[in-house]
């Protein structure tokens, strides 16, 4: 049996014309958790579509858990929970009417104490009787992930879980996670919350349809070769138009009150910065480069 609990290569899906993912590979340690990033519409639903076989590639191969991506889908579905990014529920139905009800659709056997099991292990047992309608954001997540692990899957696949969700019950829903992956279940979990890619055994980073970083997250900022300094100060409110403007500025933008200016030359750089350096007031000092400058800085590099 490989160690790998997904491994995809040259996942290719179009619509018409329009290509939604190109030449994917993906190759996952079991038991690991891998955050899958990328702006909208850049293909990360479609490449976890056809992870779980809902959705026919026009070229790739691998395997998922050993299965055959392409033709053992029935069997990848078995062992598998995918959380969808619109998920739905029986509103008027209680949380555990809500289990149950998906226990029977898929003809789970030990339907009772898989529901009383799940319940437990999601922190659901005070709540099974609320209506699933009157829950909060946090509660519906919670919900739609015991939804998917009622069959005890070995992989999650989980599409924008957190979406809209306070940072209390996103920190709840990561340390279930977390829990899930120390019993040897590997997640992939599509994100746009930068807090929730530093959470991940490794990331990837997908743009117009193709993967164009991935490795663990100091591996993706290291390599994105920026450099990033901090403007705090008098006067600093008017100094993002024109830093922006500066030759070996690529970017430039505020962080509450203190201007983050970040370049991939660090000399250049630093010679923007040299004529503000001793102003009185104002504070020019290096600090470390975020997850979020990486991928701004990916995303204009492809489309300038
Ligand atoms: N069934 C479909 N028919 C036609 N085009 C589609 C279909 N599904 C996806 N697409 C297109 O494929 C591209 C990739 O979409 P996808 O939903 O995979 O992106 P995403 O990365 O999940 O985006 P988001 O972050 O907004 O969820 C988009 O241009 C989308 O419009
Ligand atoms: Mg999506």
């Amino acid at each position: 049996m490989s160690d790998l609990a997904i491994d995809v290569r040259g996942l290719r899906k179009t619509f018409g014309s329009k290509v939604a993912v190109d030449g994917v590979d993906i190759a996952i340690p079991k038991g690991e958790v891998w955050g899958f990033l990328g702006p909208n519409g850049s293909g990360k639903t479609t490449t976890i579509r056809m992870l779980c076989g809902l959705l026919r590639p026009d070229a790739g191969e691998g395997t998922c858990l050993g299965f055959d991506f392409r033709t053992q889908s029935e069997q990848i579905k078995r062992e598998t929970g995918y959380m969808t990014q619109r998920f739905s529920f029986w509103e008027d139905l209680s949380i555990r009417e809500n289990l149950e009800f998906v226990a029977r659709v898929y003809q789970l056997p030990k339907r009772r104490a898989r529901v009383a099991a799940t319940l437990e292990r999601l922190g659901l047992v005070k709540r099974q009787r609320q209506l699933a309608g009157s829950l909060s954001g946090g509660w519906k997540q919670r919900l739609a992930l015991a939804a998917c692990m009622l069959h005890e899957p070995q992989l999650l696949l989980l599409d924008e879980p957190t979406a809209g969700v306070d940072p209390q019950a996103r920190r709840d829903f990561w340390e279930e996670i977390h829990a899930l992956s120390a019993r040897g279940i590997t997640v992939l979990v599509s994100t746009h919350y930068m807090d929730e890619a530093e959470r991940c055994d490794r990331i990837v980073y997908i743009l117009n349809s193709r993967v164009i970083a991935r490795g663990t997250v100091a591996e993706v900022i290291a390599r994105s070769g920026l450099t990033t300094f901090v403007m705090e100060g008098e006067g600093v409110r008017h100094l993002l138009e024109e830093l922006r403007n500066a030759p070996g500025v690529d970017l430039a933008a505020f962080f509450g009150a203190a201007l983050h200016v970040s370049g991939t030359n660090r000399s250049a750089l630093e010679r923007a910065l040299a004529p503000y350096r001793g102003r009185p007031g104002l504070n020019v000092h290096e600090a470390p480069v975020s997850l979020e400058d990486v991928f701004i800085h990916l995303q204009r590099e492809v489309h300038s």
